[in-house]
C-alpha cells in the first residue's frame, strides 16, 4: 500500500479486528483523508477542566468562569487560585494565600549572585528560565512530584518569586540596584515597585497601572494547550519537577511566534512611524500581498472573530492613553491602526480582528517597560495555568509519558555504502 503524498510503504495491516480498525483510521489519515471525530473525543492531545475556548463564538472562560466576569469582580491572586485549585477562594483562603506569596518574595543571596553574574544585555528570558529551573537546586525538598505536599510548596514558591525574578533581571540589565520584596504591598504592586521602585509618581496614575497589570496577568493566566502548556505538560508527564517544567514551558514561550508576538507589534509601529505615521499606506502595504507586510497583533489560531481577551484591555488602552500628559505617539498610531483595519472589509471578511497581543505591548509600552520585559510578564500571567495543567497531568491516574506519534517520510532501508 501506498499513500498519495509520499514515497513510503505503510505497514501492513494485521491484527484482529479493532486494531484493524484503528489502522485504517491512520491509513487515512495518512492519504490525506479525514474521519469524523466529534469534540475530539478520541485525537485531542489531553483532556482538561480548566480553560474552555470557543474560537467561533468569542468565549474564554477559566474553570467555568466567563473571563469578562473575572477581570471585573477578581485581582489576579483570586484567579491565579482558581486555575490552580479549581474554586474561587473563600476571603480566609484568599488571605492566607496572598500572605504567604508575600512571605516567601525574597530570593536566597546565592541565586541573586548568580542573576547578577549573566551578562547585563543577555535577553530576560534567557534569564527567567534559568533561575526557575535553578529554584529545583535551591528547593530541592519540593521537587519530588508524587509527594502532593512538595508540590503545593513548589506552586506557592513559584508563585511568590516569579516577580521577584523577573523584577531582579530588569534592575541588572539597565545597571539598577535590584529593589527588595515589600511584604506590605499587594502581589501586583509589589512587582512593579520592585520593577521600578518609583511608579509615575501621581497616585492615580500608579493605581491605574497596578489596575491594568493585574487585568493583563489575569487575561494571560491559561489558554488551554498553546505553545508552552503543552510543553509543560509534556516536560511533566515524564514526572520532571514542576520547576524543570514551568523552565521548558518559559523557553517555548520565548519564541517570537509565541511570546513574542507583541513585541512584533511594537516594531510594526515603529515602521508606520516611519512612514510618517501613513497608516493607509501601511494597510495598502499588507494588503499588497508581494510586500509580505504582514498585520501584527489582528488574527489568532483559534478566534475567527474578536480574541474576547483584546476587548477587555482596549477600554483600558484608551484610558491610560488619555491619563498621559505627553501622549505616546505608538499608542496613537495604534488606536488609529486598529480603528482603520476594523473600519476595512479586506481585514474583516478575513477575521483579522486585535488579539491580546495587539494592545498589551502598547500598555507595557506606557508603563515603561522595555520590550524586552513583554514576554516576562507574559510569563507570570501564564504561570498558574503552566501549574494548574501541570497538576491537572499528576492527578490523573490515567496519565502516561507523552509520546506524541510520527509519520515517517524518510528513506526506505538503504544499502550501507561501506
Ligand atoms: C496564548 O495566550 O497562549 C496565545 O494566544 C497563543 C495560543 O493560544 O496558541
Amino acid at each position: 500500500l501506498r499513500y498519495e503524498g509520499g514515497t513510503q510503504p505503510l505497514p501492513l495491516l494485521t491484527g484482529t479486528e479493532g486494531e484493524h480498525a484503528f489502522e485504517v483510521k491512520t491509513l487515512l489519515a495518512a492519504a490525506g483523508m479525514t474521519t469524523l471525530d466529534p469534540g475530539f473525543a478520541n485525537t485531542a492531545a489531553c483532556q482538561s477542566e480548566i480553560t474552555f475556548i470557543d474560537g467561533e463564538a468569542g468565549i474564554l472562560r477559566y474553570r467555568g468562569y466567563p473571563i469578562q466576569e473575572l477581570a471585573a469582580g477578581s485581582s489576579f491572586l483570586e484567579v491565579a487560585y482558581l486555575v490552580i485549585h479549581g474554586e474561587l477562594p473563600e476571603p480566609g483562603q484568599l488571605k492566607e494565600f496572598s500572605e504567604q506569596l508575600q512571605a516567601n518574595a525574597a530570593l536566597p543571596p546565592e541565586l541573586r549572585a548568580m542573576l547578577d553574574a549573566f551578562p547585563r544585555n543577555a535577553h530576560p528570558m534567557t534569564l527567567l528560565a534559568s533561575a526557575v529551573n535553578t529554584l529545583g537546586a535551591f528547593y530541592a525538598d519540593s521537587t519530588d512530584p508524587g509527594d502532593a505536599e512538595q508540590v503545593d510548596r513548589a506552586t506557592m514558591l513559584l508563585l511568590a518569586k516569579l516577580p521577584t525574578i523577573a523584577a531582579h533581571i530588569y534592575r541588572n540589565s539597565i545597571g539598577e540596584a535590584p529593589v527588595a520584596p515589600d511584604e506590605s504591598l499587594d502581589y501586583v504592586e509589589n512587582f512593579l515597585r520592585m520593577t521600578f521602585g518609583e511608579l509615575s509618581g501621581e497616585a492615580e496614575l500608579d493605581s491605574l497601572f497596578v489596575k491594568a497589570l493585574d487585568l493583563l496577568l489575569i487575561l494571560h493566566a491559561d489558554h488551554e494547550q498553546n505553545c508552552s502548556t503543552a510543553t509543560v505538560r509534556v516536560v511533566g508527564s515524564s514526572q520532571a519537577s514542576l520547576y524543570g517544567s514551568v523552565s521548558a514551558g518559559i523557553n517555548a514561550l520565548f519564541g517570537p511566534l509565541h511570546g513574542g508576538a507583541n513585541q512584533a507589534v511594537l516594531e510594526m509601529l515603529e515602521e508606520i512611524r516611519g512612514l510618517g505615521g501613513d497608516v493607509d499606506a501601511f494597510l495598502a502595504k499588507v494588503k499588497d500581498k508581494q510586500s509580505k507586510t504582514r498585520l501584527m497583533g489582528f488574527g489568532h489560531r483559534v478566534y475567527k472573530n474578536f480574541d474576547p481577551r483584546s476587548k477587555e484591555i482596549k477600554g483600558l488602552a484608551a484610558e491610560i492613553l488619555d491619563r498621559q500628559e505627553n501622549p505616546d505617539e505608538l499608542f496613537e498610531l495604534a488606536l488609529k491602526l486598529e480603528g482603520k483595519a476594523l473600519a476595512d472589509s479586506y481585514f474583516t471578511d478575513r477575521k483579522l480582528y486585535p488579539n491580546v497581543d495587539f494592545y498589551s505591548g502598547v500598555i507595557y509600552r506606557a508603563m515603561g517597560f522595555p520590550t524586552n520585559m513583554f514576554t516576562v510578564l507574559f510569563a507570570i500571567g501564564r504561570l498558574p495555568g503552566w501549574i494548574a495543567h501541570w497538576r491537572e497531568q499528576r492527578l490523573d491516574p490515567a496519565a502516561r509519558i507523552a509520546r506524541p506519534r510520527q509519520l515517517y517520510v524518510g528513506h526506505a532501508q538503504r544499502s550501507y555504502p561501506g
